[in-house]
């Protein structure tokens, strides 16, 4: 649980965006983003819908480069921040995009549409605590079409202690959960969906992506005393890995409405 309200954690967000327009404004990892973008554009190909939501789409960059590889679907993105909304709205300008709605809203409340498929990229950790995260949840599940897809990317506390384990051994210094966030946990997620979906598919997406980056790039940077920085080729090469193993906290889940 992270000691910070929902209202503070959205001045974070406003304030990120208005500091910073570039790909890192919702995330300094930008090698992980291609994995997800990969990973939730695969599914979208595979699962053929006409209607698909982005919640907490932020800057829009994943949502934009998803909308553009599959014209035919409609899109939808929402945010609660309107900055972030804003730089959403220049991509999809700047891309002649016709196949993507933006709308502001807070994913507490009922979301307005039914979907064919609703996904959440790193959105669910911003909500402080379990009880709102599963009010999010049950809002994603009532805007889903019968049978239809919530693709979940999000992190998870069980991955994150296991790769700072890792690091211990590698001398490295645990990396701690940012204040505004608040990671999940497998163990009550399981429990909570079970009676709302059926899991497809279960996978952890960062673990060699972590080790490359977190453990062996860190480690050989704490070396030579310098600072990790987030555009080096390590991250690049990481991101052409296979998923496997159990060493970093985001997951990409695959359930279907029950
Ligand atoms: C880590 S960023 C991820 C953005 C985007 N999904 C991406 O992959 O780049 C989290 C985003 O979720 C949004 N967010 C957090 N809590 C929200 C809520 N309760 N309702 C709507 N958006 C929210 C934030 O404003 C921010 O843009």
């Amino acid at each position: 649980m992270s000691d910070v309200t929902v209202d503070e954690i959205r001045k974070y967000w406003n304030e990120r965006a208005k500091k910073d327009t570039s790909a890192q404004s919702t995330t300094n990892d930008v090698y992980f983003r291609d994995i997800e973008t990969r990973v939730i554009s695969e599914y979208i190909a595979k699962l053929k819908p006409d209607s698909v939501a982005d919640l907490g789409c932020g800057d829009g960059r994943l949502l934009v480069t998803i909308a553009t590889m599959h014209p035919d679907i409609k899109f939808y993105g929402y945010d609660y921040s309107d900055e972030m909304l804003k730089i959403a709205s220049n991509l999809i300008q700047l891309k002649n995009l016709e196949n993507v709605k933006l709308q502001l809203h807070n994913i507490l409340n009922p979301i307005p549409g039914k979907f064919d498929v609703v996904y959440t990229v790193r959105c669910l950790i911003n909500l402080p605590d379990w009880e709102l995260q599963k009010k999010s949840i049950n809002n994603i599940h009532e805007s889903l079409e019968p049978g239809g897809y919530y693709l979940m990317i999000e992190n998870f506390i069980e991955g994150h202690d296991a790769f700072n384990n890792l690091r211990k051994k590698f001398n490295l210094p645990e990396i701690p959960v940012r204040k505004h966030n608040n990671y999940l946990s497998q163990k009550k997620l399981s429990e909570f969906m079970h009676d709302l979906f059926l899991l497809e598919f279960d996978v952890n997406i960062s673990s060699l992506y972590y080790v490359v980056t977190r453990i062996i790039y860190s480690r050989l940077c704490a070396d030579i005393g310098v600072e990790p920085d987030y555009f080096d080729p390590h991250h690049k090469y990481a991101s052409l890995l296979p998923f496997c193993g159990e060493f970093g906290p985001i997951r990409f889940l695959v359930y279907r409405k029950k």
